[in-house]
């Protein structure tokens, strides 16, 4: 069976939220608290599948916990060929239109140019912002959450989710 890794930056709980949810769905998977659990860019190679989560900061930026552990992806470059890999994070599309969810784009970014596949696109329907960087012809590269405009949308939109990349991924 693949082993499934869910690795998440979250400061005040809202991707941390949509962390828990998914590993409900995915059963035997293991959650990977960027803060507390992570020891370094080798234990992404303990998985196959990857559910990368961050929420946005700053200008577009991925969460504080993420950042050490982005620069050593980019500047070890290590294989991730044959990885699945698929982006979730939470943000604020009302306030934070201007750069909704970007930190997902960048991620994707990074990861996909290491070689890992990447999964679980979503659409733009339902969400109002003006920019993000997390979008590819049209649609999300992956699932952005707003617990600060949508909350009620979030559980069905990670279960839903959840759903779709077992689809994908044939997990
Ligand atoms: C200073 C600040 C900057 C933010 N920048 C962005 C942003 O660029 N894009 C976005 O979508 N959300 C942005 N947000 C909203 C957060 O991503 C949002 O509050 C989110 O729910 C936090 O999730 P977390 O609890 O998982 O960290 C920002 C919030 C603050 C306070």
């Amino acid at each position: 069976m693949a082993k499934v890794g869910i690795f998440f930056g979250s400061s005040s709980g809202v991707t941390r939220g949509a962390a828990e949810l998914l590993a409900e769905e995915f059963k035997g998977s293991e959650l990977i608290d960027m803060e507390e659990d992570f020891d370094g860019i080798e234990q992404f190679e303990d998985f196959d599948v990857l559910l990368i989560g961050s929420s946005t900061w700053g200008q577009g930026d991925p969460q504080r916990d993420w950042v050490d552990p982005l620069y050593e992806l980019s500047n070890d470059q290590p294989d991730m060929s044959g990885k699945k890999v698929a982006f979730f994070g939470a943000g604020d599309q009302d306030k934070h239109g201007e750069h909704f969810v970007s930190a997902l784009g960048k991620m994707h970014d990074l990861f996909t140019s290491l070689g890992a596949s990447a999964y679980g696109f979503t659409s733009t329907q339902g969400y109002t912002y003006e920019f993000s960087l997390a979008e590819r012809e049209g649609k999300l590269c992956g699932l952005g959450i707003d617990d600060v405009n949508q909350e009620d949308l979030t559980q069905e939109r990670v279960s839903a989710w959840a759903v779709q990349l077992k689809t994908e991924m044939g997990l």
